[in-house]
C-alpha cells in the first residue's frame, strides 16, 4: 500500500507557482492578488481562510480578506462583489461558504465575475469544464486530479466512482474523470444518497472518490483488492482517546480499507493541502488572463 501525501504533491505545486509569481515579478508584472470575503464567524470557514492566506503569502501572491459581520445584507455582499469585479488590482476572489442563511448563494455566484472566479463555482466555468474548454476549474477536483497525476495513476479506460454530487467536489470531478482528456477517459460511476445495492458498485471500482459527508462510511468489505482511495471528507469525531478529546478522520474507514488498497490518501494530509495549491493555481491563471 502506498500512501499518497498530499503535503508533499502540494508543495511541489506551490514551488511551482512561486517560480512563476517570481518570473512575473521579475519582468515588472504585479503579484497576483488573491481576495476572501467572509461573511459572519463559522470556525471552520476562519480557519479555511487562513490558510489561504498564509499559502497566497508563501508563494507571492498578494492575499486580503474582507472580513464581513454576520449581519451583512445580501445587497452589500452584492455590492462588494461587483467593487471587487472591477477592481483592476484584484485578479481572483472567493465568497467564503456557507454563507448566513439570509444570502442567496447562486445570487451572489452568478454575480462574480466568471474570469476572477477562482473557487470555479460560476456557471460560465462550470459550463465550460462540462465542454472541455479553458476554465478555472473548481480547486478539490483539479487537486485530486493533480495528485493521481503525481502518482501516475492510470484513469483511462478505469471503472471509477464517485461518492457524492456535491456541486463543489463530486459533480465537476465525475465530469472532469470522464472526459476525453489526460486524466480523464474513464467509465464513472456517481453514487449518492439514493443509490441502492451501492456495495456492489464499489466493489468494482478500480478507483473510489469519497465526498459523501459521512464520517468513515466507506468500509473495507465495499471495496476490492488493489483499489485505489481518494477521500475528500475531514470530520472532527469525539475520541476520549486523544489528548484534544478528538480526532480528524475522513469518509473511509481508513484502518480498514488501507489493508485492501494499492494507493491511499490520509486524512489530514491527503487532499486537503492539495485544494489550496490548486486555488493559488487558479489565481495565477486568472492573473495571466489567460482564461476568456
Ligand atoms: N467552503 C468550503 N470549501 C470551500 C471552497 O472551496 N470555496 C469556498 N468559497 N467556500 C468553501
Amino acid at each position: 500500500m502506498i500512501l499518497i501525501d498530499g503535503k508533499e504533491a502540494a508543495s511541489k505545486l506551490k514551488r511551482e507557482i512561486a517560480t512563476e509569481v517570481a518570473a512575473m515579478i521579475d519582468a515588472n508584472i504585479k503579484a497576483p492578488h488573491l481576495v476572501a470575503v467572509l461573511v459572519g464567524d463559522d470556525p471552520a470557514s476562519q480557519t479555511y481562510v487562513a490558510s489561504k492566506e498564509k499559502a497566497s503569502r508563501a508563494v507571492g501572491i498578494t492575499s486580503s480578506v474582507y472580513r464581513l459581520p454576520a449581519k451583512t445584507t445580501e445587497k452589500e455582499l452584492l455590492d462588494l462583489v461587483d467593487f471587487l469585479n472591477n477592481d483592476d488590482e484584484v485578479d481572483g476572489f472567493i465568497v467564503q461558504l456557507p454563507l448566513p442563511k439570509h444570502i442567496n448563494v447562486e445570487r451572489v455566484i452568478n454575480r462574480i465575475d466568471y474570469r476572477k472566479d477562482v473557487d470555479g463555482f460560476h456557471p460560465m466555468n462550470v459550463g465550460k469544464m462540462v465542454l472541455g474548454q479553458a476554465s478555472l476549474v473548481s480547486a478539490t477536483p483539479q487537486g485530486i486530479l493533480y495528485l493521481l497525476e503525481t502518482y501516475k495513476i492510470e484513469t483511462k479506460g478505469k471503472n471509477i466512482v464517485v461518492l457524492g454530487r456535491s456541486n463543489i467536489v463530486g459533480t465537476p470531478m465525475s465530469i472532469l474523470l470522464s472526459r476525453k482528456a489526460a486524466m480523464g477517459d474513464a467509465t464513472v460511476t456517481l453514487c449518492h444518497s439514493r443509490t441502492e445495492n451501492l456495495s456492489e458498485i464499489t466493489q468494482k471500482a478500480d478507483i473510489i472518490i469519497a465526498a459523501i459527508g459521512q464520517p468513515e462510511f466507506l468500509k473495507a468489505d465495499m471495496v476490492k483488492k488493489e483499489v485505489v482511495i481518494i477521500d475528500v471528507g475531514m470530520h472532527r469525531i469525539v475520541d476520549e482517546k486523544t489528548e484534544k478529546g478528538y480526532r480528524l478522520t475522513g469518509d473511509v474507514d481508513f484502518k480498514e480499507v488501507a489493508k485492501k488498497a494499492s494507493y491511499i490518501t490520509p486524512v489530514p494530509g491527503g487532499v486537503g493541502p492539495m485544494t489550496i495549491a490548486a486555488l493559488l493555481k487558479n489565481t495565477l491563471l486568472a492573473a495571466k488572463k489567460e482564461i476568456e
